[in-house]
């Protein structure tokens, strides 16, 4: 066990980093060619090959879909050199297909590492959520209060007028209501087109501006951006949405029982975690890959919680 929680933290620490930017690398060549599945694919083979050069026994518990639908990276996929200890895998190579197919900001490779069985299972159907950075007292948002009282309680916390709170939402017909409830307010809405693990992540950080993130989006995604913000810091609910049967049948297959459960932070992401994200195109918090001649450079964050260490990483690789 100790070697086990010795290699998961320090040694495959920043061995993820590398999985990441090989995963960014690849989709970084398909920047703005309008082909969204191409340049997920180029992620996810990359990431399958960095994967399988690493000594763990992986197995991927969020991935790219369920083995029948997803030829790569599907949950329950085995990856690593089959030595080694044994590791949940959360991932997406490519968050944000359609930012890259258009060369919009925020793309980012992302994934998520934790021992066996502390990371949701979480089937790939959408996500309530409600996010907020550090320095909170615990409880200071809820799920299920209304978006009026969510910035009134964080803008009296943070000693400032609910003017000067920022929200982060999905620009989606579906968040209609919370974004006229939030201006009505008077606060900030920065809307995104996409990429809510970046959306999240971005309340952590002051120099983006943002309070607070509210919306449905990907369960998957929600996963990611819990064991972000457990290294980080901050608070985080969910409540999974299911809009048919299929999608209660999937919960099923994923053993969850409460399908109208809330999700706290450390129900998503239960045990210690680390977290790696490299940007594809430029974003708030992590520049794009650049090419240049004879090189790549890459700029990715890797985190662990059990430390709350947080390290920036320019690699500048000869290709
Ligand atoms: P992809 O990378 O699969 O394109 O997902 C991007 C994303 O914006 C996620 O960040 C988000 O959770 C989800 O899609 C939102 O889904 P929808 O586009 O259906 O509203």
């Amino acid at each position: 066990m100790a070697i086990e929680e010795n290699y998961l933290d320090r040694v495959l620490t920043m061995e993820v980093g590398r999985c990441t930017e090989a995963a960014a690398v690849a989709a970084s060549t398909m920047i703005g060619r309008g082909d969204k599945e191409g340049a997920d694919e180029a992620a996810v083979s990359a990431l399958r090959s960095a994967f399988n050069k690493l000594e763990m026994q992986g197995t991927v518990v969020i991935g790219e879909g369920e083995r029948d639908e997803a030829p790569m990276l599907y949950i329950g996929e085995t990856v690593g050199t089959g030595k080694g200890p044994k590791i949940d895998i959360a991932l997406d190579p490519l968050e944000g297909t359609t930012l890259t197919a258009k060369a919009m900001a925020n793309a980012l490779a992302v994934v998520a590492m934790a021992q066996g069985g502390t990371l949701l299972h979480s089937p790939d159907v959408y996500m309530d959520k409600i996010a907020c950075g550090p320095g909170y007292p615990e409880g200071v948002i809820d799920l299920d209060a209304a978006i009026e009282d969510n910035i009134t309680a964080l803008a009296k916390h943070k000693g400032v007028d609910a003017s000067d709170i920022t929200l982060c939402i999905l620009d989606r017909e579906r968040h209609e209501g919370l974004i006229t409830g939030a201006r009505r307010m008077g606060s900030r809405v920065f809307l995104i087109p996409d990429g809510d693990v970046a959306g999240v992540f971005h309340t952590t950080e002051q120099a983006t501006g943002v309070d607070l993130y509210v919306g449905q989006g990907g369960a998957p995604e929600g996963v990611l951006a819990a064991a972000a913000l457990r290294c980080v810091g901050g608070q985080m609910q969910g409540r999974l949405i299911f809009r048919n049967d299929d999608e209660r049948s999937r919960a099923e297959r994923a053993g969850i029982t409460d399908l109208n459960r809330k999700y706290y932070l450390t129900d998503l992401a239960s045990g210690d975690v680390i977290f790696a994200a490299t940007g594809v195109t430029n974003g708030t918090m992590l520049d794009g890959v650049k090419w240049e001649p004879g090189y790549v450079n890459t700029h990715t964050v890797v985190m662990r919680s059990k430390t709350g260490t947080v390290r920036y990483i320019r690699a500048r690789s000869r290709r």
